[in-house]
């Protein structure tokens, strides 16, 4: 007999603390008017220190997703854990989470493939379903990413763009290949990781934690922007025909796109290049930004919540992001 995997819970947290764009006026010369018409953007979550952190967040999320899938944090087998912004610089965040939801004894993976996390993520879950190796595969995707932006003028073409929060799925073995994961599909190309990365504190320093570094800005978030453009709306739209090909259908055949959520203005591109409507496709990044490997789970759950993954459906993920690495998944509902 065959395994497949499913989703079978969805949940995410995002911290109380709401950013508008009025309120980034305060660090940086910037205009709500701006940021909403590039980026569709109008306000974003910010964590509370003392309250929230990064496997804070990505338990409550599990939480709500083992709740949903109806099972205890004792039926995973497996965490997967995504983020590039850890708690620790070692170990990863997903130790924490397994020691806070009692899991004593199971094996967790930190994964940190940026904005594509959750879908790389999510692909191993699959994978090691589909051997038997297990049953159920608690994925998640959390990040903090506010405390490590540059709010000043000088950073704000990529301060604008980022907030923190996580969301999480339960992945769980199925017989049943009319409601499963039907495929993913990975990449990434390493000829262009300075395009979009935080180059400090690197081990490959003679002093990783001088002043000088710090005063030269490697600490914080560094994004060409157009150069991510122009390839995100390439690679996006690439990637989504390969998972369409792999599985004999084309665009007219997908209900519902849940992309990475990078910017309003990529996302209607892709929308557009598959002939979706409006509503086919799930946006949130006007009220969360871009919360990187959190993006895709948050923006599921809330579909999830607002009953628009409906059983038969064929749903599309797809991400493109720092790396770079970029990626599908291909869902029947
Ligand atoms: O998650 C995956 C990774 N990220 C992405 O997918 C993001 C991809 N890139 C983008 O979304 C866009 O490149 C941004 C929204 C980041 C920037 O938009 P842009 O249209 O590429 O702006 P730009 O950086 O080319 O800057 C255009 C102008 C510049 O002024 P001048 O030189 O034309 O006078 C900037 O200084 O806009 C200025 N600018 C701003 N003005 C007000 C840049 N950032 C801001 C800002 N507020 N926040």
């Amino acid at each position: 007999m065959m395994n497949y995997s499913r989703i079978t819970g969805l949940g995410y947290y995002v911290p109380e603390n709401v950013i508008t764009n009025n309120d980034l006026t305060k660090w940086m010369k910037t205009s709500d008017e701006w940021i909403q018409e590039r980026t569709g953007i109008r306000e974003r979550r910010y964590f509370e220190y003392g309250k929230d952190t990064n496997y804070s967040m990505a338990t409550a999320a599990s939480r709500q997703a083992l709740d949903r899938a109806g099972i205890t944090a004792n039926e995973v087998d497996v965490i997967i854990y995504a983020t590039i912004t850890p708690d620790y610089f070692f170990p990863g965040s997903a130790f924490l989470m397994q020691r806070e939801l009692k899991m004593d004894g199971k094996p967790v993976i930190d994964i940190r493939e940026q904005c594509s996390g959750f879908v790389y993520a999510l692909s191993i879950a699959d994978q090691f379903i589909k051997t038997g190796m297990y049953k159920t595969a608690l994925v998640v995707g959390s990040e903090i990413q506010s405390s490590l932006l540059n709010k000043s003028t000088e950073g704000r073409n990529t301060a604008i763009i980022f907030g923190d929060g996580a969301g999480a799925a339960v992945v769980q073995a199925t017989s049943d290949p009319s409601h499963s994961i039907l495929s993913t599909h990975l990449h990434a190309d390493g000829r262009f990781a300075e395009e979009l990365y935080m180059k400090d504190p690197g081990s490959s320093r003679e002093l990783p934690f001088s002043k000088d570094l710090i005063d030269e800005g490697g600490f914080n978030v560094y994004m060409n922007g157009n150069a991510v453009f122009k390839h995100a709306i390439v690679k996006f739209t690439e990637v989504i025909q390969e998972a369409l090909n792999a599985n004999g259908y084309q665009s007219s055949d997908v209900n519902l796109l849940v992309p990475h959520q990078a910017n309003i203005r990529i996302s209607d591109y892709v929308r557009q290049q598959m002939g979706l409507a409006e509503d086919q496709v799930i946006n949130n990044i006007q009220r969360f930004g871009n919360t990187t490997a959190a993006s895709i789970p948050i923006a599921m759950a809330e579909a999830w919540e607002n009953g628009k993954l409906k059983e038969g459906d064929l749903i599309c993920l797809a991400a493109f992001g720092s790396g770079f690495t970029w990626g599908s998944a291909l869902i029947r509902w």
